[in-house]
């Protein structure tokens, strides 16, 4: 130990030294670390908001628009910034594929209404060619083009996008499987009811026919009907929901809170347009979805065609919406409206009549809203209808049929040769 005459430990006064250098030396190595760190990320930022926005492609038909297609749309805008669609025009589906069930006008609702799509083109060839792939990059400033990992040929049996692969601008997305037009078309035409979800009460018995078979719509014949069987197998998650509702916001106090309630059953142009007035009539559109025992109980047979789960992302998928209640009540109750702070009630002029007028259905199921002067009709732009969509393929049954087995030879084979597709 070194002292000084006087009796003082100068090592103390080393050792304080060496504390205090070494603290300014971590203190010099933290403070550049961490001012790299910060600079890194403030240019990362600026680089973010230099960089030009990527512009992506989806085209297709989008007939009888399912949440399978919403969510091609979600994925194909989750690989860029600016997601414009290419619309098919019925001429050209017809000669590639035969009749679209929905006409062009109502499918261009459809897709121009889903919250992902920023752009429609309507009257896009149905094959990418490389003239249209050039128009698409000089005109629309195109980036990449996206379509399901599900092969795409057109009429004379070429890849329609070959000329996109060709020239690396292809980028695919996972195909959402459960849910295709084919399984929709299926339900209809053959009236099963295998696709309902079972309440909890476990009143509605499922896994049954309806009575009222395809033999009913195939005028007496049954020829293609196993052609045409088959069950949903589209698996509802949390995260599905999550990513639809788009974190969805909460209704401020002093929000005006619309309710508009229904089936919203193969959700159509019909909806669409209601759904939009109604929710210029607020600020927040809240949309009540019956559930599948309700529906079936007061529109009968195998309705509704897609169950609660599927009806529910459909819906969730349109701009216009801000919340879902998955299996609202039939009759609007005054404690609903209080406790959802509800100032409107509204529903569209059109109206499909219960089929069943026994238990419960008599009763206006508005009479609440009403006497407190909070409910509205909302003139509907089309009489639209399920069952109208249904009486449209029954009028077109054999080329339905021959396009559900190429389709379902084409998923079948899909299903034989997919490989892994991370969903984004
Ligand atoms: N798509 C998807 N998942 C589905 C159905 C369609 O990802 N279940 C995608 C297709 O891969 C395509 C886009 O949606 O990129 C547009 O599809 P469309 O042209 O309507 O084709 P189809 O495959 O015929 O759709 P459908 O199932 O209705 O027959
Ligand atoms: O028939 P559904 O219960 O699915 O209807 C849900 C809402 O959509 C109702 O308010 C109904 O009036 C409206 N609608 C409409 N036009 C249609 C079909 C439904 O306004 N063609």
């Amino acid at each position: 130990m070194e002292s000084t005459k006087d009796g003082f430990d100068s090592s103390f006064l080393y050792y304080i030294f060496d504390v205090l250098f070494a603290s300014r030396a971590i203190y010099g190595l933290l403070k550049a670390y961490f001012a790299g760190k910060f600079e890194r990320l403030r240019l990362q930022e600026q680089q973010r908001l230099q960089r030009k926005p990527v512009r992506v492609y989806m085209d297709g038909c989008f007939d009888m628009m399912h949440f399978g297609h919403a969510n091609a749309l979600r994925q194909a805008k989750a690989l860029g910034d600016y997601l414009v669609v290419g619309l098919c025009s019925d001429e050209e589906i017809i000669r590639h594929k035969g009749p679209p069930v929905m006409n062009e006008k109502e499918r261009y609702a459809a897709v121009a209404s889903v919250k992902w799509v920023d752009e429609v083109i309507f009257g896009v060839p149905y094959e990418v060619t490389a003239e249209f792939l050039d128009r698409l990059i000089r005109e629309y400033h195109i980036d990449y083009i996206v379509h399901g990992d599900d092969a795409c040929y057109s009429a004379n049996g070429q890849d329609a996008y070959y000329a996109v692969k060709k020239a690396g601008r292809f980028k695919t997305i996972k195909r959402t499987e459960g849910v295709s037009s084919t399984d929709l078309v299926g339900r209809m035409l053959l009236c099963t009811r295998d696709h309902h979800i079972d309440n909890i009460h476990g009143e509605h018995k499922v896994s049954e026919r309806t009575g009222r078979s395809s033999r009913v719509f195939f005028n007496e014949q049954t020829d293609d009907e196993t052609s045409l069987s088959k069950s949903s197998t589209f698996l509802p998650t949390t995260r599905r929901l999550i990513q639809f509702a788009q974190g969805g916001r909460t209704p401020k106090p002093e929000d005006k809170v619309v309710y508009i309630d229904g089936a919203f059953d193969m959700f159509h142009s019909g909806h669409i347009e209601t759904l939009k007035a109604a929710k210029q009539l607020g600020d927040f559109l809240l949309v009540g979805i019956h559930d599948d025992h309700t529906v079936n109980r007061y529109k009968g047979r195998n309705f509704p065609i897609m169950n609660l789960h599927e009806r529910t992302l459909s819906v969730l998928s349109c701009r216009y919406v801000d919340e879902v209640i998955i299996g609202a009540p039939w009759a609007v109750t005054e404690d609903m409206i209080k406790t959802m702070n509800i100032s409107i009630v509204c529903h569209g002029t059109h109206w499909d009549e219960p089929h069943n007028n026994s238990d419960g259905f008599k009763l206006d199921p508005y009479a609440v809203p009403k006497r407190m002067g909070i409910y509205k009709e909302i003139p509907s732009s089309s009489n639209l209808s399920v069952m109208e969509i249904i009486d449209r393929i029954v009028k077109n049954r054999a080329q339905f049929v021959t396009r559900q087995q190429k389709k379902q030879a084409q998923e079948q084979q899909y299903l034989e040769t997919k490989h892994f597709v991370q969903e984004l």
